[in-house]
């Protein structure tokens, strides 16, 4: 039984940060429920992302695909594929094979990340990704801090926080509820303002969160008035039912180095520790097709309005509960996938708070 109603929806979503890969180097990834190869040319060092299964013989070529100028070379009988995925040699033949081609994902490397384009009919992209000023800016801004964790839920789920204010007395422990001042939506963007009072030790503050969101995979979210923060919150569908969570942080420079470096750390701790936090809601959390309101609930019916137009196949609401899948129950098509994620990928909450440490 499908734990959720809805497909891999489509957007730009981060892959990498830059210094995961060098120029030359290619490596395999799981997004998007596909295997796909990551490789960068040795000419000017661009990211390419393509179907990973070479088209010959089914060899993957993220493992042992060698990178030779602007190709990739298939490490079971050498065919190469250039940058548009065409196959542009047989080593053992004068011809080429036109009908072998990878699929190739557009990528776009801004504000010190690199995301691709992913859409199930391969349309190009809808809209584009904002250059974020403070990300280009080092003279004020700190060098950026970075998180990576995976959750075992549906983006649809993740996202829907963004509107739910209620959760934060109950799975966060804040004395106060977050106020909502604004949301408004227009085609993939997204607007939220809402002020948070803060217990300081100078006082109580009022604290202004800005989340600016284009499309499922990218928001800038801005604080302020406690710590100037600007933070990149990236969600990248491993499945329709599994979601990669990477954050990079950018903190407003003090005088002095070691309070920027300081105080940084204790907001990125504390950032991580809500994600801590609402894990085992995710996690276990069921997709309640009608939910039951209050009528001081966040603006839920709207967030799942804007959300649909992301999903370009079927979605049928067959079902008023989508249940969680039970841990008991095996089901052979997603067992490969956890022992890939939990061996490679997965950061659970304990490898969190040791990275914390
Ligand atoms: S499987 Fe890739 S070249 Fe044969
Ligand atoms: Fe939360």
């Amino acid at each position: 039984m499908s734990r959720t109603p809805f497909p891999v929806p489509l957007g730009w979503y981060q892959i990498c940060w830059p210094d995961e890969l060098q120029p030359g180097e290619s490596k395999p990834l799981f997004y998007f429920e596909r295997d796909l190869v990551l490789w960068r040319d040795t000419e000017g060092g661009a990211y390419h992302l393509q179907g990973a299964i070479c088209p010959h013989l089914g060899s993957h070529l993220g493992h042992g695909g060698h990178v030779e100028n602007c190709e990739i070379m298939c490490p079971f009988h050498g065919w190469k594929f250039d940058a548009q995925g065409r196959n542009s040699e047989i080593p053992y033949s004068e011809r080429v094979n036109r009908a072998a081609k990878l699929r190739t994902y557009p990528i776009l490397e801004r504000n010190g990340i690199v995301l691709a384009w992913y859409h199930p009919f391969e349309e190009e992209p809808l809209w584009d990704i904002p250059e974020i000023p403070e990300f280009d800016d080092p003279e004020n801004w700190s060098d950026t801090s970075t998180r990576l964790v995976e959750i075992p839920a549906a983006w649809q789920d993740i996202a829907e926080n963004s509107v739910d204010l209620a959760h934060f007395r109950y799975v966060h422990n804040t004395d106060s509820v977050p106020e909502a001042r604004l949301y408004e939506t227009d085609g993939p963007r997204t607007k939220v303002r809402t002020v948070q009072r803060f217990v300081t030790p100078q006082g109580v503050v009022d604290g202004k969160i800005d989340i600016d969101q284009y499309g499922p995979g990218f928001s800038v979210i801005r604080f302020s008035g406690v710590v100037d923060t600007v933070l990149l919150g990236c969600n990248t569908p491993v499945t329709n039912e599994s979601t990669e969570l990477r954050y990079s942080f950018k903190f407003k420079r003090f005088e002095d180095e070691a309070l920027t470096a300081n105080v940084g750390k204790a907001f990125v701790n504390e950032v991580t520790q809500q994600v801590i936090e609402d894990l085992p809601i995710w996690k276990n959390k069921g997709y309640v097709t009608r939910p039951a309101l209050a009528d001081t609930d966040g603006p839920y019916m709207q967030f799942r309005k804007w959300a649909s137009q992301f999903y370009a196949e079927d979605v049928t609401f067959d079902q008023d509960v989508y249940p969680p899948n039970p841990p008991s129950v095996s089901r052979p098509e997603q067992e490969g996938m956890q022992k890939f994620t939990a061996s490679a990928r997965l950061k659970d909450e304990d490898q969190i708070r040791a990275d914390m440490m």
